[in-house]
């Protein structure tokens, strides 16, 4: 397929089309980041999307590598997937009501986020039963989602301050819009024109993976802090794991003080893990005799978890879960309001459902393999090229940094040749493989990667690790 039509207009090039977006849409575009500005040029125009390529306005296919920033895990409009959707749209649309499908939604995740003895879910024989989330309100993007937990941990607590960390996103409600202050306990100072400063004060924003500035933050203002919020691993600022035990310090630092821990794997859940980034991670493991794992217990639960993308296989679908204590305090049961005309929307529920179905463990090893197999095709290239670099890599998500030691925050994340990345992605790209239009952005892969896909990856790689190597600071 070639070309598109916009209105009565026959539209053939990326070039007219961002023209064309541009007189009627701002820059061109409904979210910053698909405007190309920091690796510059055109941004492609997309008509059609289906297992790991995508395709442009020109007729032009790519390796997707992006997959829509997380949510097709299985690939472009796997068929199943596309044949859910198609049923629940031909049954309704939008009822603003309830259903049963999101009911069985919220039942699925909850069982996903239950560690059982002899838990399928997870790599390892588990001996206590652990469940993450009790309650699920669905919601339609991860801004509501992490807004709506802030609210209820600030109903719950009683008190305004949320600790945030530095880089991290979650979403674009004001108060997580907020920029560290000039000290390190200090309040945060807004993010963006419109955020008034007293909200972004609500805010305290420090560095991430760093313990001293979370206990300081403790101390100076411990009994106003109703949450920390964090990533359940940093990928908006590139893939930042954290250090290991943070997540399970930040919960029991949170404990401590009276406050909650939310942790948002809008980006991590159901994509790390058939139980995301905690499912992977918050376990102590014990050898057997036998060469097997078991489980041992929790390291952390956190008291709200949020999800997005996956959980709605590419609709716009997103979801807050947690305690019932702090759920329930959630209109209409609580005095906490939260509500959506569109929100569990039924064809949304069906992607999600039919996602989450599909994605079982021979899923989560492919994307490991797929993520291994591309991320050390880049680490090769860069090398072979001279080119100073680390590949940052958490489970199946990664980034390169360009730059000799891996960052551990945003400061360090700043601190590397950034430059290099807008050469190698048109590099990339002129090759036919699409890649996030950011260095501070994770590269995503999906089931539908396979060896030919991946192949297509590794022999643009070495050109576009020239292209990073000789390039200069502008
Ligand atoms: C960790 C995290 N939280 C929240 C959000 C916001 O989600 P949405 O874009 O659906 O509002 C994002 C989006 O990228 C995210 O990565």
């Amino acid at each position: 397929m070639s070309g598109a039509t916009v209105g009565d207009t026959a539209v053939t090039t990326n070039d007219e089309a961002f023209a064309r977006a541009k007189r009627s849409i701002p820059g061109g575009v409904n979210s910053p980041v698909r405007a190309f500005r920091s690796v510059g040029g055109t941004p492609r125009s997309l008509v059609a999307a289906h297992g790991p390529y995508v395709t442009d306005v020109e007729g032009r296919e790519y390796v997707d590598l992006v997959a829509s920033w997380g949510p097709a895990i299985l690939g472009h409009a796997h068929p199943e997937v596309v044949a859910a959707v198609q049923d629940a749209a031909a049954r309704g649309l939008s009822f603003g009501a309830s259903t049963l499908a999101e009911t069985e939604l919220a039942e699925l995740v909850i069982d996903r986020l239950t560690v059982t003895p002899g838990s399928h879910h997870l790599t390892g024989r588990s001996l206590v039963t652990t469940r993450l989330v009790d309650e699920l309100r669905l919601v339609s993007t991860g801004t509501e989602a992490t807004m709506t937990a802030i609210r209820l941990a600030r109903g719950a607590t009683g008190r305004d301050l949320i600790v945030k960390f530095s880089g991290l996103y979650h979403g674009h409600s004001d108060g997580l819009l907020a920029d560290a202050g000039s000290g390190l306990a200090t309040l945060a100072l807004p993010a963006s024109a419109g955020v008034p400063a007293d909200i972004a004060a609500q805010t305290v924003v420090i560095p991430y993976n760093d313990r001293a500035a979370v206990r300081a933050v403790f101390e100076e203002h411990g009994d106003r802090i109703a949450a920390i919020i964090t990533e359940a691993v940093p990928a908006n600022m590139g893939v930042v794991p954290p250090a290991p035990g943070f997540n399970a310090f930040l919960a029991d630092t949170a404990h401590q003080h009276g406050a909650l821990l939310i942790l948002d794997e809008v980006l991590t859940g159901f994509r790390v893990g058939p139980a995301g980034w905690w499912g992977e991670t918050a376990f102590a493991v014990r050898e057997e005799d036998d060469g097997s794992r078991a489980l041992v217990s929790p390291t952390y639960v956190p008291d709200l978890v949020t999800f997005g993308k996956v959980i709605g296989g590419g609709m716009p679908l997103a979801a807050l879960g947690g305690r019932r204590d702090l759920l329930e305090l959630l209109a209409p049961i609580g005095p906490v309001y939260q509500a959506g005309t569109l929100s569990g929307n039924p064809v949304a529920v069906a992607a999600g459902l039919a996602t989450l179905r599909l994605a079982d463990a021979d899923v989560y090893a492919h994307l490991d393999r797929v993520a291994e197999v591309i991320s050390k095709g880049v680490d090769d290239a860069l090398t072979s090229a001279g080119v100073p670099h680390v590949i940052s890599r958490a489970g199946n998500l990664f980034s390169v940094q360009f730059r000799d030691t891996p960052a551990t925050d945003y400061v360090a994340v700043q601190a590397q040749d950034a430059f290099r990345y807008a050469p190698f992605f048109h590099a990339m790209l002129d090759a036919g493989v699409s890649l996030p239009p950011s260095v501070y952005e994770a590269w995503f892969v999906t089931a539908a990667h396979d060896d030919a896909t991946v192949e297509r990856v590794l022999d643009a790689l070495p050109a576009a690790a020239r292209a990073a190597a000789s390039a200069r600071p502008a």
